[in-house]
Parts: C-alpha cells; sequence; structure tokens
C-alpha cells in the first residue's frame, strides 16, 4: 500500500494504474461503515483508493472541523490489512491551492434535512468531491446511505455533470442495538449512548406506521415523540421526503424517513429508505 500526500505525487502512482479504479472518499477515523464500503471496492476493482481528507469547507463557522476525530497511524493500518492500494492523504494546502472565484451550488435539494441547519455544508461537499473525483479518476466510488442527503446530491452531480463513473450505494451498517456507525459515536457519554439506539427504532416504528396508512405528518410527529421521550437529545429535524429528489409530498414511492439529534458533544444523524409499492403496502429497501 502506498500513501500519497499531495495530487502530484498521487498523479504519477495513478498514471500507472490500469484496470478498473475503486475510491473511498472519507474524513479518515474509520469505522466498519467504512471498512464496507473499501470491502465493496476491493472486491470489484483491480485497485482501491482510499482518500482521508478532513475538508474544511464543508464545515461551518461553529461546527467541530478542528476536534473533528483525527487518527492516522490506526486508519492506514485498518486499510492495509483491508487490501487498499493507495490512501490519499493531502495536506488542506494542497488541495486547495488554486485561487478562484467559480463555486458549486447545491440548490434546493440542500435547503432541507442537514443542509437546513448546516448552510453551505453541501457546497462544500460537492466542491471536496468534484475535487476528488478530478484528481482520483475512479470507474466507482463508493458511499454510506447513512448520508442519504449527501448520497443524494452527489448521484445528482454525477449525473448533472456527467461525471465518467458510477455512484455505488452501501446501506447504513449498525451497531448490534441499531445505532448507525459513525465517526462521531465516540463523543458520546455513556447514558447518551445507551440512549442513541432509540433514534433507528423511532424510525423503524415511523416507517411501519407509514406503511399502515399514517400520513407524513403523523409519522413525522410519532417519530418526534419517540426521540423525546426515550433521550435528552434535542432534534434537529425529522422529516419524509421522496427519494432521492428530497421533496415534501406523502405521494411518490420511494421515501427517506431521517432525522438529525444533538446530543451534548455529537449531533447524530440516520435514516430509512421506505419504498411504496402500488397497492400501498411499503418495503424497507435499506
Ligand atoms: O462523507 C464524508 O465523509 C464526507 O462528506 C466526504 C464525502 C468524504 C467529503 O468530504
Amino acid at each position: 500500500m502506498i500513501v500519497c500526500n499531495s495530487k502530484s505525487s498521487f498523479r504519477k502512482w495513478r498514471a500507472s494504474q490500469i484496470g478498473p479504479v475503486g475510491f473511498v472518499p472519507t474524513m479518515g477515523f474509520l469505522h466498519e461503515g467504512h471498512a464496507e464500503l473499501l470491502k465493496r471496492s476491493i472486491a470489484a476493482n483491480s485497485v482501491t483508493v482510499l482518500s482521508i481528507f478532513v475538508n474544511p469547507t464543508q464545515f461551518g463557522p461553529n461546527e467541530d472541523l478542528d476536534r473533528y476525530p483525527r487518527d492516522f497511524e490506526r486508519d492506514q493500518k485498518l486499510a492495509e490489512e483491508l487490501g487498499v492500494d493507495c490512501i490519499f492523504y493531502p495536506t488542506t494546502d494542497d488541495m486547495y491551492d488554486a485561487q478562484t472565484t467559480i463555486s458549486l451550488s447545491a440548490g434546493e435539494m440542500a435547503n432541507r434535512l442537514c443542509g437546513a441547519s448546516r448552510p453551505g455544508h453541501f457546497d462544500g461537499v460537492l466542491q471536496v468531491v468534484t475535487k476528488l473525483f478530478n484528481i482520483v479518476q475512479p470507474s466507482t466510488a463508493y458511499f454510506g446511505q447513512k448520508d442519504a442527503q449527501q448520497l443524494a446530491l452527489i448521484d445528482s452531480l454525477v449525473s448533472a455533470f456527467d461525471f465518467p463513473l458510477t455512484i455505488e450505494r452501501v446501506a447504513t451498517i449498525r451497531e448490534s442495538d441499531g445505532l448507525a456507525k459513525s465517526s462521531r459515536n465516540v463523543y458520546l457519554t455513556t447514558d447518551e449512548r445507551s440512549q442513541a439506539s432509540e433514534l433507528y427504532k423511532a424510525l423503524q416504528l415511523g416507517k411501519t406506521a407509514f406503511e399502515e396508512g399514517d400520513s407524513r405528518e403523523q409519522t413525522i410527529a410519532l417519530v418526534k415523540q419517540h426521540i423525546s421521550s426515550k433521550t435528552t437529545g434535542l432534534i434537529d429535524y425529522v422529516d419524509l421526503l421522496t427519494y432521492p429528489n428530497l421533496e415534501p409530498l406523502d405521494t411518490g414511492s420511494q421515501f427517506v424517513l431521517a432525522c438529525a439529534v444533538y446530543f451534548s458533544k455529537a449531533r447524530l444523524i440516520d435514516n430509512l429508505l421506505i419504498e411504496r409499492v402500488k397497492n400501498n403496502a411499503t418495503y424497507d429497501v435499506e
């Protein structure tokens, strides 16, 4: 396994690669969710590139950029064990070395869910993902369904701007009690950690209620009620939208039921995809 600390060293290595290149972009502090993405890539491609870059442009002024968890040595060891071929681990100065007045706007789809309380976040994600796709030139890039809005926006970016690659969606990896794996789970206190699985339970209750005929509003209220009564977390949002267009409608065939909850030092997100078939029966596609 090779580690490239700059765009130029990466490009040299990339030029000598033949066959399909799989790509897993991350901000490091790898967990089993990332490992699953990497395993999928390694199984399907000639080489796999992992990028580790805590991207400043997707963090707001009061967000956790400085204290975002980092452990490169641990990540490197895990990547090596899994069989990753190259880690792209650039510095911020190297990634953002060019001055420009050009920017990307994620638009209307970014005003809902996480985008509503994180203005500019998805503009930053699309900016860095565009740069990474252009540098890495993957055949397939792998993203987790846990970041449902991010995945919908990246899918839209790739098709709208004709990136020559495929996006593969990988289902959320969960702890045994249902909590979605996340680098930020380390910030939870012991009490919060035991409450955090209620987010998944709340979404499951909501999914069942929606399947059984509850409206969008009733479903959202039920999920909110469960989270408020079972946790000390502060709800940022609970929403049920069509997927992947993220519209607030009751009609459609595929939906995302999603939530974000602030605990004392961590904001957790989770979601379930729900597919509605013609006779109004629904099933979880995760
Ligand atoms: O999901 C993440 O870890 C980040 O948003 C990504 C896609 C690596 C861009 O910085």
